[in-house]
């Protein structure tokens, strides 16, 4: 599978939009642990197999999402009481059937997702507390080794600029490539308010990309107050437009993911009950600003990009 250039990504929802404006999907909930391993190594790929098939019969490549991760865990693993070795060894056998399970059929996974807090320490889950900070090489190793053909990813939000979260991950990022730990790409989640961008993006990519990994954006939506207006949908078009300049702008990022498509369908309201309206597509499924700002950025980019159904 070649990726040129930058993809759009739609999540799950509205499958319909997918083939013709995106050229890579993630499964949003499909491949989280709850739903592949609801009991113990019984696992159910009946959702994820459907959206990578559904892909591949699109032409769409495909980000798998995730293996290790804190939250949406089901209930056995998460009220377990687990030593060290034993989690460790739940959290290899869940590595090995998933990616066996999918090897060859995803251009990427999300193998560690959202290892640290805001601060740059590290964030205290099951994984850490209980593995370590090893997991993450254990994880990654584990993921190579059954799908050689994935990229493998470390994926976080409010990294997006440089500050201290994106720090600890530059830090990882150099020590794990030292050890020569299989990491290929650095996931930049991008959940963003509108005229709240971080100003040093194109830096952040570019420290990440001079380490020799690939970057891209993985979940991409820029709330704002509900209600919305005119001024603040167009402040939000400009956003748009700056994050997709940062990543094609730079050739080490490969991919620009929206976190779902119309703002009916988002997990926002859910978290920030006064806001929404995030995405690329209205409540009626009409393009917003931002569809046209983020077609705009792409038609103009020097970079192929898989976009390619602007009006
Ligand atoms: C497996 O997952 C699918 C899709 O989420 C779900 O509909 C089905 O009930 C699950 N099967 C089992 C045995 O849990
Ligand atoms: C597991 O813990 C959750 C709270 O985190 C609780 O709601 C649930 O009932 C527990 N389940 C079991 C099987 O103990
Ligand atoms: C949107 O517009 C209103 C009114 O102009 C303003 O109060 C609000 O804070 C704006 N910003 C966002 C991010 O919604």
């Amino acid at each position: 599978m070649v990726l040129l250039g930058n993809i759009l990504v739609l999540i799950d929802t509205v499958l319909l939009f997918s083939s013709k404006e995106f050229g890579m999907i993630t499964p949003e909930n499909y491949q989280k642990w709850f739903a592949t391993e609801p009991v113990r190594n019984q696992f159910n790929f009946t959702g994820a197999d459907y959206i990578v098939k559904w892909a591949h019969k699109n032409g769409q490549a495909v980000r798998g999402h995730n293996f290790v991760w804190h939250s949406q865990l089901p209930d056995w693993l998460n009220n377990g009481t687990w030593d060290k070795k034993t989690l460790n060894s739940i959290m290899v056998n869940h590595i090995v059937k998933m990616g066996s399970h999918f090897r060859g059929k995803l251009y990427a996974w999300d193998v560690v997702n959202e290892p640290y807090n805001d601060d740059g320490t590290w964030r205290s889950t099951i994984w850490h507390d209980i593995i370590g900070p090893e997991f993450i090489s254990t994880a990654l190793t584990t993921a190579h080794a059954v799908d050689p053909f994935a990229k493998l990813y470390i994926n976080d939000y409010n990294v997006e600029g440089v500050n201290a979260k994106s720090d600890a991950h530059y830090n990882l990022a150099k020590s794990l490539l030292k050890k020569h730990v299989p990491y290929h790409g650095f996931g930049i989640q991008g959940h963003l308010v509108v005229a709240q961008l971080p100003k040093d993006i194109p830096q952040n990519i570019a420290r990440f990309a001079g380490l020799g990994l690939e970057v891209a954006i993985t979940e991409l939506d820029i709330r704002m107050d509900l209600p919305n207006n005119a001024k603040n949908a167009t402040l939000q078009a400009n956003d748009y437009k700056t994050v997709v300049n940062a990543c094609v702008d730079n050739r080490a990022c490969v991919g620009i993911t929206v976190w779902e498509t119309s703002d009916d369908y988002s997990w926002i309201p859910g978290v920030f009950p006064t806001q929404g309206d995030a995405l690329l597509f209205d409540t009626n499924k009409d393009p917003k600003p931002a569809y046209y700002a983020v077609a705009d950025a792409l038609k103009a980019a020097k970079v192929k990009s898989h976009f390619n159904s602007w009006p």
